[in-house]
C-alpha cells in the first residue's frame, strides 16, 4: 500500500508521516517517508506552485512510490496535494486499491498560527504567490480513508489512528 498523506502546509503531515513511518518499522515492516522538502529539492526542483506544476509534483511522486511499493516498500507520501483532481491523479497512478488516503484536518487558522517557516507571512505580504490556502485553492478530500485533527489529537494519538486502520489491511 501507499500511505497519501494531505493536508495545509503547517498541518502536521511530515510529522505524522516521519512518526508513522518510524512505527511501521518498529513492526518490522519495511516502509519510508517521502516528504515535500527531499523531493522539492531534488527530483522536482524545477517545478513551482502553479496548478500544472502541482500537477506534475504530484505525478512523479506517484510514479516514485508505485515503484516503492512494487519493490515490498510502503511509501509514506507527506504532500499538500491541494486538488482532487491532482489526487485522483495519483490514485490512478497507484492504484486505487492500493492508496490509503489520510486528510490532516487542520483550520488554516491554526496553521497559520503555527507558520514554523513563515511562509504564511510572507504569502499574506505577497512574497509568495499562489499560497495554497491563502491565494491558492485546497479542496479538502470528500471520502479519505482517514481523517486526522491535527489540532485536537496528539501525535501519539494521530499515529495510533492511522496505524489501527492501516495494520489490518497490511495484513489482510
Ligand atoms: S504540492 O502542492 O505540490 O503538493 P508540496 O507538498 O510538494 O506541494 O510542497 C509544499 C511545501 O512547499 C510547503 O510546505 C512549503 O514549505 C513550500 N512552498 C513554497 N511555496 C509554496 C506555495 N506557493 N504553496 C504551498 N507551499 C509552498
Amino acid at each position: 500500500m501507499v500511505i497519501w498523506i494531505t493536508g495545509l502546509s503547517a498541518s502536521g503531515k511530515t510529522t505524522l508521516g516521519t512518526n508513522v513511518d518510524r512505527e511501521l518499522k518498529k513492526l518490522g515492516y519495511r516502509s519510508r517517508l517521502i516528504d515535500g522538502d527531499e523531493i522539492r529539492k531534488g527530483l522536482c526542483r524545477d517545478l513551482g506552485f502553479s496548478e500544472a506544476d502541482r500537477k506534475e509534483n504530484i505525478r512523479r511522486i506517484a510514479e516514485v512510490a508505485k515503484m516503492f511499493m512494487n519493490s515490498e516498500l510502503i511509501p509514506v507520501c507527506c504532500f499538500i496535494s491541494p486538488t482532487r483532481s491532482i489526487r485522483e491523479l495519483a490514485k490512478e497512478i497507484i492504484g486505487a486499491e492500493h492508496f490509503v488516503e489520510v486528510f490532516m484536518d487542520a483550520p488554516l487558522e491554526i496553521c497559520e498560527n503555527r507558520d514554523p517557516k513563515n511562509l504564511y507571512k510572507k504569502a499574506r505580504k505577497g512574497e509568495i504567490p499562489d499560497f495554497t490556502g491563502i491565494d491558492a485553492p485546497y479542496e479538502a478530500p470528500e471520502n479519505p480513508d482517514i481523517v486526522i485533527h491535527s489540532d485536537r489529537l496528539s501525535v501519539e494519538e494521530s499515529v495510533k489512528k492511522v496505524l489501527e486502520i492501516i495494520i489490518p489491511k497490511l495484513k489482510s
